[in-house]
């Protein structure tokens, strides 16, 4: 079961940190990713710039609950592996990289909820199965499924106090090997910028999407960092609206000055020459180069061509498939069609309307300009520049 714990709203903080007299729950229960367990609550997310919205607290995990956001903070607590499946499928937590660290820790909490008399090895199988059914496109999670797999067999004869322990281990380093990872995405991404850049970015990236700090919103930070970024056009990101709840808060919180716009509003804008770079994230990256992103990315490269306006995916080695060749054989997660009819529970087409809820669309390699990774900038051809930075990356 997840409990929920009522912190403050970020329309209404106050400053110094202490209880709620109301219901006795911390107040301000952001975290810090410079010290991301146990008691490093230092103030809320919306007001913390290095914040993780997944918190390893003792024995359960924390997840900043982002259907609710930007109106309310509001971590969710899960102390089974159920509670984190529930969460990713209703992108409680979402984005390729978080989902996968969350699932890292939903692994040890499979441990640490062994039922009584269950041998350990069917039931960790069966949370496997459980936490990889989630969500079919973002392949950090199978890849921190596999990972997860591969501890488990290395201290299964440890026990499940011993399996527990070492799974513990490996989800915190995988929680702050990602953050590192984002970090040196945004270093290797603010050269390909320059001075007075407005930038176009699609669905949420940041902080929110990543362990922390983000990838294509982490390379947007850096450049602005590096005084390259005049403002940013955020779409709203249609049906779930990531772009318009997420990226304004994390871009607000930042200080970086932007303009939320309605999906079919970038054709315009790159018509009109307000847009110097399209900057976007990546769930799944085939072999090939070929993308995998939310849906609406596609027509946004499309345009970007057009226009001859620079179309960089940001993303960790962690989010390139090799075993995905081409993005043809890329799995497109459909969702459920009240998504698209209702506009947070309110109906907006008429009862009995059909719906396709299609959330993400490849885009293929050819319209893609660079990739921006952790281990460099990968250019064309991808098939060559990507297996030459898995082998740089084996080799370190
Ligand atoms: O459905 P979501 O919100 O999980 O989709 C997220 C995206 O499409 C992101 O662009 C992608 O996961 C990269 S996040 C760093």
């Amino acid at each position: 079961m997840v409990s929920r714990t009522r912190l403050a709203s970020s329309m209404n903080l106050s400053k110094a940190p202490g209880r709620d007299s109301s219901s006795g729950a911390s107040r301000f229960e952001g975290n810090n990713i410079e010290a991301m367990n146990d008691d490093s609550q230092t103030s809320p997310a919306s007001e913390n710039k290095a914040f993780s919205p997944i918190l390893w607290q003792r024995d359960h995990l924390r997840l900043l609950d982002q259907t609710l956001l930007p109106h309310e903070e509001v971590w969710l607590e899960c102390r089974a592996p159920e509670d984190v499946a529930r969460a990713i499928r209703r992108l409680a937590v979402r984005g390729a990289p978080a989902i996968g660290v969350a699932a890292a820790y939903g692994l040890v909490l499979g441990v640490t909820s062994l039922p009584p008399g269950k041998d350990l090895g069917e039931h960790f199988a069966e949370v496997i199965e459980l936490l990889g059914s989630t969500r079919p496109t973002a392949v950090n999670l199978r890849w921190a499924l596999d990972q997860g797999q591969r501890v488990f067999e290395a201290s299964i004869d440890e026990g499940s106090q011993g399996v527990a322990a070492a799974l513990r281990h490996w989800a915190g380093q995988l929680h702050s090997q990602d953050v590192a990872a984002n970090r040196r995405i945004g270093a290797y991404g603010e050269p390909l910028f320059s001075a007075g850049d407005r930038v176009i970015t699609h669905c949420n990236t940041g902080a929110l999407a990543t362990a922390g700090y983000g990838t294509a919103l982490g390379v947007i930070r850096a450049a602005w960092e590096a005084k390259k970024v005049k403002m940013v056009w955020v779409d709203e990101t249609r049906p779930l609206l990531q772009g318009a709840r997420l990226t304004t808060w994390e871009l607000q919180r930042h200080g970086i000055p932007f303009q939320l716009v309605t999906d079919s509003s970038a054709g315009s804008i790159l018509a009109r020459g307000l847009a110097d770079r399209v900057v976007v994230g990546a769930d799944r990256i085939a072999a090939n180069g070929d993308t995998a992103n939310k849906i609406g990315t596609y027509p946004l490269a499309v345009l970007a061509h057009r226009h001859q306006v620079p179309f960089y995916v940001a993303a960790p080695l962690s989010t390139i498939d090799l075993q995905t060749i081409s993005g043809s054989d890329i799995p497109i997660e459909e969702r459920e069609p009240a998504e698209v009819t209702r506009v947070f529970g309110t109906r907006i087409a008429p009862a009995e309307a059909g719906a396709a809820n299609f959330a993400f669309d490849v885009t293929p390699a050819e319209l893609i300009t660079a990739i921006i990774t952790d281990v460099g900038v990968l250019l064309p051809p991808y098939t060559e520049t990507i297996e030459q930075a898995f082998a740089r990356y084996e080799a370190r």
